[in-house]
Parts: C-alpha cells; structure tokens; sequence
C-alpha cells in the first residue's frame, strides 16, 4: 500500500480539520466523503479535492478502495457508525470520545478483534511530538516518580448556543467532550487507571457544564483535572516529580513546546516540534500501524481506551449523569 486511501464518514468540524491534517501528509489520499447533508459533503470535497462523494454512510462503507474509514459523527453515532464500517471490512479511526460508555466501547471492539481489524481511538493529541515526549522522559525518570498532574480543559459556551455540547441526546456536556483530554492524558503518563476517583460536576439540562475530578494513582500519584464548557480556563498542564516538573503551556493539549526542570538544574525549554494544527500526526499513526499491519496503536491500546471509558463512566455515575440512550 503506497497511499493510504481515506473515507470520512461524516463531514463537520472537526472531519475538515483533519481533512487539513491529511493533507500534509504525503502517504495519505483522501478518496471519499459520506455525509447526508449536500452542503456540507461538496464543501469538504470542494475543499480538499475528494474525488467521490456518498450521500449516505452505508454507500461510503461500502466503497472497495477505501482503505481506512473515519468516524466524525457526534459521540452517540460512535457504536453505530464504528460498527457500521467494521462490518464492512474496513479499518477504523474514531472519533473521541470513543464511545457514549465502556459497554459500547467493548462492543466495537468485540467487532474488531472478531473481524481482525484496525482500530484506534481519535485522541488527537496522544500522537503529538510533546506527548510523546513526555512520556518518554517520565518513563525514563528524568523528574524522578510522576507524584502529581494538574491539567484543565475549559472555554466558555453559551447555555443557550444550538450546539451539540448543550445536547443530552449526543452525549452532549464538558467531559466526553474536553474534561477527557486531562483525564486520558493522565492515564496515559500514570500508565493505568485510577486506584481511586473523586469528584464533583455541576449539571444543568442533563449535561455537565464544569467539574473538578480527582485521581489516584498507585503508590500516591494524584491528577487534579477540571473542565468547563462555561468558563474560560488556563488550559494549562503541570507535572510534578520526585526529582523535577514539566510545565505545558497554553494550551497544553497543542504545543510545540514544554519547560523542564530537573533539581538541581535551571528550567530549560524543550522543542520536540508539531506539524501545523497537529492533526497530521493522528493519520501518520494510522498509516504508520495500517502499514505494519497492526490492529491497534501502541500509544492508543484498546484496554487503554476500555480503561479511560471506565473511569468517565464512573466519574458521571458519582454525579448521576446518564444519557437518554442510557
Ligand atoms: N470539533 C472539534 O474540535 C473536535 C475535536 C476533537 C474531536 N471531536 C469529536 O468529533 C465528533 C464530531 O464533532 P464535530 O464538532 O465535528 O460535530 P459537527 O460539526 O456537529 O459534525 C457532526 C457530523 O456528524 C454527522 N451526523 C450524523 N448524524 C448526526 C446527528 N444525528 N446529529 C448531528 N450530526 C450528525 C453530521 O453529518 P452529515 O455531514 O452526515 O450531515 C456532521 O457531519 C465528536 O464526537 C467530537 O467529540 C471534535
């Protein structure tokens, strides 16, 4: 496979920006669009010059060359339109969150493993170089014991806005839709889930507007994560260790950049660097892994995903939080 051939399923915000994403990548081709609404799929085929356009998800699915499918539906439609593509035969990135509850989670990937396919959350930011970079240095104790991280995801939204955020029936609220990108991010540098969850959400209309959350970590590591789609946050991210912290800047999920301090030392900046909006990394990993011929990222395991979907749910089952699908 020199290129590998894309099909979005769905064509909204963020299907576009990573449509921008692909487009710098050089093995990537995006071949086709499903979308039901005629505006939006010929504005995105427009945009990016994609030579074949379905009006429905069914007919993208069932496209021979297409190589990979994208889900880019709102998070309820994940189970549905994830499934939809695996049963079709074709490898899948989906969206983030990966699903409305670990329930759906684990029955998407029952497809996968069941039809020894590809698939991979799209947590965008877990493939950025500073993530990774991180991860690395905490793995390899550069600021001795990760102790504690505090990272935030917040702006502020109109209660009254039509979007899908003020929306319970999609699943809408702060955390499945920004709360996670700490939380994730936490369980990726603390290597697991949480030991021991505590938290508070204030909910409005059957979402969640803000929260704050505590994690606990074996051996004492503790994340703080809050998020709002209310109010403007710093958007920041701090690593605390034994022996030194790492400071992301705002907004820390799209940096090119950190500081670090190690004791002893003065801080210093570090560059690991970042294409563009940062989207292109998400489809090198996929083209990267398809390539090699993996069913599942090694920085975006399925039991990693199962593990983060576990302690959302547990997390909106502390607030009393259940969806209308629920
Ligand atoms: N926007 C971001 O910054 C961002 C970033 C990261 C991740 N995400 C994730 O991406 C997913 C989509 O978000 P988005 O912001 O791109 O949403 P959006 O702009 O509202 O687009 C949603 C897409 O889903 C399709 N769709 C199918 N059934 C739908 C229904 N019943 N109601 C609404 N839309 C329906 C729409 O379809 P048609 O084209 O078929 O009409 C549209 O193309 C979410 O799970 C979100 O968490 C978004």
């Amino acid at each position: 496979m020199e290129k590998v051939r894309w099909g979005f399923l769905g064509a909204g915000s963020i299907a576009n920006r990573l449509g921008e994403g692909l487009m710098q990548v050089d093995d990537a081709e995006l071949l086709a669009v499903g979308s039901r609404t005629a505006d939006r799929r010929q504005a995105l085929a427009e945009r990016f010059d994609v030579p074949r356009q379905y009006a429905t998800y069914e007919e993208l699915v069932q496209d021979p060359d297409i190589d990979v499918v994208y889900i880019a539906t709102p998070h309820n439609l994940h189970r549905e339109h994830s499934i939809l593509a695996l049963e079709a035969g074709k490898p899948v990135l989906c969206e983030k969150p990966f699903a409305i509850n670990v329930a759906e989670a684990a029955e998407i990937i029952a497809v996968a493993r069941q039809r020894n396919l590809f698939l991979m959350e799209a947590m965008w930011t877990r493939y950025l170089p500073v993530p990774s970079e991180i991860k690395r240095m905490i793995d390899d104790g550069v600021i001795g014991q990760l102790t504690m991280m505090v990272g935030d995801f917040g702006f502020r939204g109109a209660r009254s806005a039509r979007s899908r955020l003020n929306e319970p029936a999609l699943g809408g609220g702060a955390l499945l839709d920004i709360g996670m990108y700490p939380v994730s991010f936490a369980a990726y540098l603390f290597g697991g889930s949480p030991t021991r969850i505590e938290t508070l959400g204030h909910l409005e209309g059957g979402i969640d507007e803000r929260s704050g959350i505590l994690l606990g970590y074996p051996d004492g590591g503790l994340a703080v994560c809050y998020s709002s789609i209310r109010d403007n946050t710093p958007q920041e991210c701090l690593l605390f260790g034994s022996g030194g912290e790492i400071r992301m800047p705002t907004p820390w999920w799209l940096t090119d950049h950190f500081h670090l301090k190690v004791d002893g030392e003065d801080w210093r900046r570090v560059e690991p660097g970042l294409i563009g909006k940062g989207f292109a990394h998400e489809v090198m990993e996929v083209n990267r892994c398809l390539k090699a011929g993996l069913l599942e990222s090694p920085d975006m395991t399925w039991s990693h995903t199962m593990g983060v979907m576990t302690t959302l749910d547990t997390i909106r089952a502390q607030w009393g939080l259940r969806y209308p699908m629920e």
